[in-house]
């Protein structure tokens, strides 16, 4: 039996340089669970086989077995468990290897291997989680064909699913049930699930391109089936989105989701069996916002994508994880923009990339899309791998052009495979399929730190103008010397009189500075730059606030113009902010513009016109200054509702809510409407807190309702407490929605957040075992930029708090709550004190997983 006791002392770094092919591969697998929660014991039959020539012996993966037997061609074996491996003596090139080993699923509160969630049995084994089922070599680059038998408890248990096909089921004595299921596909372990409990499922078919039928199926508790239509109907709309995008066909005849409660990330994608998180599948016009409907089809398209991006070829090792992370969530954000507003998904996958990705990179913790070492996999599922991976292929993406890039897509899949792939596989596909050097480009993946562009446009009268630009990228944890990397900028250039543009084109940065040149200008040149987002750097282009007023006006790229209003709004309060004299003019009259404005949608305006956040702000100041950045944020959303009153009036009777529909009209029309009636509130209208109460009570979906309910917490209103409580009331049996109860408190702006917070997490809906209860208050309280830094230091003592109580339990998601604490050097050297002593106390804590230990001592830095 292994326990933390005699778990390994000293952290063991594990580093990309050092990859070896493994020793011994393991072509097929079965096993045979017998369930229980309390005790399940597993029998695993690996056929194992010597890869090359060499005398090792066979090391397997243990942690947390209680290991009863093991056989080698059916005789015992010599063996040793020492240090969470198993050490088998094996003296053939070829052998059937046999374990028998006991697990307790209803113990595992790590929520990796076996675990229980709300009685129902089911995996997550992600990285390293299959080695706590089974021994088993477990690392991605040994793929295995899988036979799974199951047997259980029919009554308690009376669903039984496992990846691939069903081949087999049938009654046992005793009450008990069987089924068994093959996968077809050699896979690696982390790709494997099983998931037994009470469930019905929704029942639909897809019928492929070439013309075979998949059963598709999504798996919920019985009241929670009215709410899988939605997954569904995304579901359908990937499969089919994936064979006309990129050629990619399902393979399997079956395809089932299982939605669970308890889950530290978002969802997984196990070979033909799909295990969520249930708030990435459930979701209805009552509970659900639009923004938790648009999460739900952008995760059901994600883990669905991974079917190839990922299954059909996996990753060699860990260190690849953006081959298949960064690809994917390319091609989820692809997806959802073309099921939606392309210009309203850029400026939301924009704005995650800046609010969790950009400080990742300025930070302690930051590191390469492909990173060269890590402590604790787990903790590298992070805004890099995934947004910032992302962002390299959308690059690529960008310089060959969609045709060019389709076939550097097809010639990956059709090359690789069957295989466990490399980055370097990916970009070498697409140089050959694509037809393009990329040798330079390769250091995106190698380089960390968000590189900062600096861009000035200098025109004479002749019609001429150079554009000229420098690039630099910041040193970051072992990386002090960087080369200058190859940056796609899209460019354009808008003729200050007319509003027409004047040239456009795709400028490529390769070296540290470049001039570009422009003639035959016939008006002053006002310059758009980094449209689309088209790299993921910091751009200083000095505009004044004049030609980013004009630009939020009359720039034809939807993107640019939303970046021109936020730049005009930034600069507006960092000017504030460092005591300069507050001018609102200029933003007030641009957003003035934007509303009026016939040719724009609804949605469109309400991203247009929502202030910057505040941690936004604090990002481009040397030195953070909460309170300063509330005041000046606070000042300026006050002017703009109070100059615009009549206007955010006129926009909310607009989008006066008529009944709900999930369409993209009126998405945007009750989007806008809650950004309305905050304006209102700030501006502080006599009739705004019962308008907010009036959507509030009246609402029929989740939107409205959480909207106007937000809209109160923030607020001093007397109609603040009937509206939480009432809230608490209706939903305080449904945990989704609570979240969101616990959620809107946390982020509140009010002075007494931090108090409120703290009460919270007394409340008795509270846990620290359900990741989602903890993310909806603690993670979203470390996000409340003034209510976190609070000057006492109390924040940081909560969250130090609440990551040392959760690590008992839950190392995971202990450590993803750690980054905020790992912000010091940003701020003042009071704070910075504060925050450093939390990390010092986390660090020196006894039994501390090495998941925090990394995270935190990586932190102190
Ligand atoms: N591979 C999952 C995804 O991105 C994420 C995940 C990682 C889930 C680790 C669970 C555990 O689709
Ligand atoms: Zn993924």
């Amino acid at each position: 039996m292994l326990d933390a006791q005699n778990a390994p002392a000293a952290p063991v770094i594990v580093r990309r340089e050092d990859y070896r092919p493994p020793d011994w591969l393991v072509p097929e697998i079965a096993l045979d669970f017998d369930l229980g929660a309390e005790r399940t014991r597993v029998r695993a039959r690996l056929k194992v086989a010597r890869n090359g020539a060499h005398d090792r012996p066979l090391v397997l993966d243990a942690e947390g077995l209680t290991l009863v037997e093991v056989t080698v061609d059916g005789e015992a074996a010599e063996h040793r468990l020492e240090d969470e491996r198993l050490t088998i003596t094996v003296s053939t090139a070829a052998a059937v290897v046999e374990t028998l080993v006991e697990i307790g699923p209803r113990a595992n509160t790590q929520l990796m291997g076996l675990y229980e969630s709300g009685g129902i049995l089911c995996t997550q084994c992600e990285a390293e989680g299959f080695r706590r089922i089974t021994p088993f070599p477990d690392r991605p680059d040994v793929l295995s064909r899988f036979t799974v038998c199951m047997a259980a408890d029919k009554a308690v248990y009376p669903v039984l699913l496992s990846n691939g096909d069903p081949v087999g089921a049938g009654d046992l004595d005793g009450g008990r049930h069987w089924a068994e299921w093959r996968d077809p596909f050699p896979k690696p372990c982390y790709l494997f699930a099983l998931v037994a409990g009470d469930l019905v499922a929704n029942r639909d078919s897809f019928v492929t391109a070439s013309g075979r039928t998949v059963d598709l199926g999504i798996w919920v508790r019985e009241p929670d089936l009215s709410k899988t239509a939605h997954a569904m109907a995304a579901l359908k709309a990937s499969m089919k989105w994936d064979e006309e995008t990129y050629g990619r066909e399902y393979d399997l005849a079956v395809f089932n989701i299982v939605a669970v409660s308890d889950f530290n990330f978002g969802a997984m994608e196990n070979k033909g069996l799909n295990i969520f998180n249930s708030r990435y599948i459930l979701a209805d016009a009552e509970t659900a916002t639009d923004a938790d409907f648009d999460a739900v089809a952008g995760v059901v398209a994600h883990e669905y994508f991974h079917n190839w991006s990922g299954n059909r070829i996996t990753c060699r090792d860990w260190f690849q994880l953006s081959l298949k992370e960064g690809f994917t969530v390319f091609r989820d954000q692809q997806f959802s923009a073309d099921m939606g507003s392309r210009a309203v998904k850029r400026i939301e996958d924009v704005r995650v990339l800046r609010a969790a990705q950009f400080p990742e990179d300025g930070g302690p913790l930051a590191h390469p899309v492909r990173p060269e070492s890590y402590i604790e996999i787990s903790n590298f599922y992070t805004a890099t791998v995934y947004n910032k991976g992302a962002e390299l292929i959308r690059m690529m993406h960008t310089i060959l052009g969609p045709e060019r890039f389709r076939a550097g897509t097809d010639l990956y899949f059709s090359r690789h495979d069957g295989e466990a792939a490399t980055c370097e596989d990916f970009v070498r596909a697409m140089e050959e399929g694509g037809g393009i050097d990329l040798s330079r480009f390769r250091l995106w993946y190698s380089q960390a730190g968000t590189p900062r562009i600096r861009a000035a446009l200098a025109s004479d009268d002749n019609g001429a103008a150079t554009l000229t630009l420098s690039q630099q990228v910041p040193a970051t944890p072992g990386q002090t010397e960087k080369q200058p990397m190859p940056i796609p900028l899209k460019v354009a250039l808008f003729g200050a009189d007319s509003g027409t543009k004047l040239e456009e084109r795709l400028v490529m940065l390769e070296e540290e500075r470049a001039e570009i040149a422009f003639s035959g200008l016939l008006e002053r040149p006002v310059l758009s730059i980094n449209r689309d987002f088209s790299a993921p750097v910091v751009v200083e282009a000095g505009r004044d606030l004049a030609d980013l007023a004009f630009l939020s006006a009359h720039d034809d790229n939807a993107f640019a113009r939303y970046e021109a209003m936020q730049q005009l709004m930034l600069d507006t309060l960092l000017r504030a902010v460092s005591g300069g004299p507050a001018d609102h003019e200029p933003v007030i009259a641009a957003v003035r513009e934007t509303l009026a404005n016939p040719a724009l949608d609804h949605a469109f305006i309400a991203e247009a016109v929502l202030l910057p956040s505040e941690s936004f702000v604090g990002d481009h100041l040397a030195v953070v200054d909460p309170d300063a950045i509330r005041a000046a944020r606070e000042a300026l959303r006050v002017a703009l509702g109070s100059a615009l009153e009549g206007q955010w009036r006129a926009a909310y009777s607009a989008t006066a809510a008529n009944r709900f529909e999930y369409s993209p009209a009126a998405k945007g029309a009750r989007r806008l409407r809650s950004v309305a009636l905050g304006y209102l509130l700030g501006a502080g209208a006599e009739d705004a807190a019962k308008l907010a109460m009036r959507q509030f009570e009246d609402a029929d979906n989740m939107t409205d309702r959480q909207g106007a309910l937000t809209a109160l917490v923030n607020s001093g209103a007397a109609e603040r407490n009937t509206a939480l409580a009432g809230f608490y009331d209706r939903y305080r049996r449904d945990p989704l929605v609570l979240d969101k109860w616990f959620t809107v408190q946390a982020l509140s702006t009010r002075d007494d957040a931090l108090e409120a917070v703290e009460a919270l997490a007394r409340h008795p809906d509270f846990t620290l075992s359900n990741p989602n209860r903890m993310r909806a208050l603690v993670g979203a309280f470390a996000a409340n930029q003034r209510a976190f830094h609070d000057v006492s230091g109390r924040g940081y003592r909560f969250l130090a708090d609440m990551i040392l109580a959760v690590d008992r339990l839950n190392p995971q998601t202990a450590a993803r709550l750690v980054p905020p604490l790992g912000r010091w050097r940003r701020f003042d050297e009071g704070r910075a004190a504060l925050m450093r002593a939390e990390l010092e106390r986390i660090v020196a804590a006894p039994g501390l997983s090495k998941d925090v230990f990394e995270q935190a001592s990586k932190s102190l830095g």
